[in-house]
Parts: C-alpha cells; structure tokens; sequence
C-alpha cells in the first residue's frame, strides 16, 4: 500500500552513525533540510536561516538552538521559532521518526 500524497518520508541513516551532535542535511521534496541530534533527540528544520536565507548547517548549538553563523540569529530547534534578531520569522520545521534503527524526516 502506497503512503498517502505529502508525506514521504526521507532515510537520514543509522541512528547508530548519527551521534549527539551530529548535523547533516537531507533533501525532502526538492527542500534541503537540517537534521541535528542534540543532546540525543533528532530534529529537522528547512536548512535556511528566514533572515537571508544562509545555512543553518554547521551553526553552533546549545540551549535547544542553533545559531545562524551569518548574523547570529537562533533558532529553536524543536519548534523552529525565531529567538533572537536579526530573524523574526520561524523556520519550517520537519517530523523526525526512528524505525528498524534507521532515522527518518517526514514533512509536517
Ligand atoms: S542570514 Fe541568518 S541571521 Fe542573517
């Protein structure tokens, strides 16, 4: 049985190679997004800062946040909402879901 329309969701990799502070992105319906285990929960957000579009990939995370390394705006990472200027709008966010050991992002 075919999944329904919209909710593909993309293979990341074994949660064994993806160990706490690891970042990595996938790409899921033509969208580049950001996978990132912190502190040993996956989360998934669009790989664009909403201030100038620059990757988020790579910024330095605490607190639950990642700051965009072009101007420093963070981001929740849970809830993709914008923390601190110079962003005010949220990044998408994603669903992260582990099955048979392999770590997976699914559109919301
Ligand atoms: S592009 Fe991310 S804070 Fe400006």
């Amino acid at each position: 049985m075919s999944e329904p329309v919209g909710v593909e969701r993309v293979a990341v990799g074994r949660a064994e190679d993806i160990p706490e502070g690891w970042q990595g992105t996938v790409t899921v319906a033509g969208v580049g997004v950001l996978v990132v285990n912190h502190e040993g929960t996956y989360y998934a957000l669009r790989n664009n800062c909403t201030h100038k579009d620059y990757p988020l990939l790579g910024g330095d995370v605490s607190m639950g946040r990642i700051t965009c390394e072009k101007h420093g705006a963070k981001f929740e990472l849970a809830t993709g909402k914008a923390k601190t200027l110079p962003a005010v709008k949220p990044v998408k966010i994603y669903a992260t879901e582990t099955e048979d050991g392999v770590v997976y992002v699914r559109p919301l």
